[in-house]
């Protein structure tokens, strides 16, 4: 099961050497999805009952919610990992004639494969998404060291993040 149909205004798979980038399946949980992004935050293991209900309660949100994976697509099928992930969720206003604004979160690639442009694909693709789905603009928080990872992702600096953690 994907969390998207294939006529969806997010539907994405674009496959490019030994990596195919597409939306996440049910079937990730078995490909490494949850220790990649333990390496972003605490993530602990979910059973594959929990993981469905997630996924499927967030696959509902349709095109507001766009979890793209990068799989090493050249391993052969029982060896294939998730390598690279990104979200991007999108949220919808009464400002701006109800506009939207696209929030892109989540994004990690496994240390193993990082510098090998992974990481620019993912998030370039959830910011294509968003402006296809009609955001005015994408934002995202990051630590100061990964301005210029963003900057090659062609986001500029704007603002400042303020939060409250529970
Ligand atoms: C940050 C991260 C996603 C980058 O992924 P990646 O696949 O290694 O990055 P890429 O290979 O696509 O790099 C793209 C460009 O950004 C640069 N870049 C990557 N990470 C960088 C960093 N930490 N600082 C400065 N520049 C960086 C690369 O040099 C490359 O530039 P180039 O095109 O001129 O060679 C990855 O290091 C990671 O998962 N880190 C841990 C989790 C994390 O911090 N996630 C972000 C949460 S906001």
């Amino acid at each position: 099961m994907a969390s998207r149909s294939p006529e969806s205004a997010a539907s994405v798979a674009e496959t490019d050497g030994s990596v195919q980038i597409r939306h996440l399946e049910v079937s990730d949980r078995e490909k490494g999805f949850l220790p990649l992004l333990s390496q972003l935050s605490a993530c602990p293991e979910l059973t594959a009952s929990e993981f469905a209900a997630c996924f499927a309660d967030l696959a509902a949100l349709g095109d507001d919610h766009v979890i793209l994976v990068a799989e090493d697509s050249a391993a052969s099928a029982p060896e294939r990992r998730i390598l690279a992930t990104g979200c991007l969720f999108v949220e919808r206003k009464f400002l701006r004639g109800g506009g939207k604004v696209g929030h892109v979160e989540d994004v990690v690639v496994d240390a193993a494969a990082r510098g090998r442009g992974l990481g620019l694909r993912v998030v370039r693709r959830l910011v294509e998404i968003a402006k296809e789905v009609g955001c005015y603009k994408v934002i995202l928080d990051c630590t100061p060291e990964l301005r210029a990872y963003y900057a090659k992702c062609g986001f500029v600096e704007k603002g400042v993040q303020m939060a409250i953690y529970f």
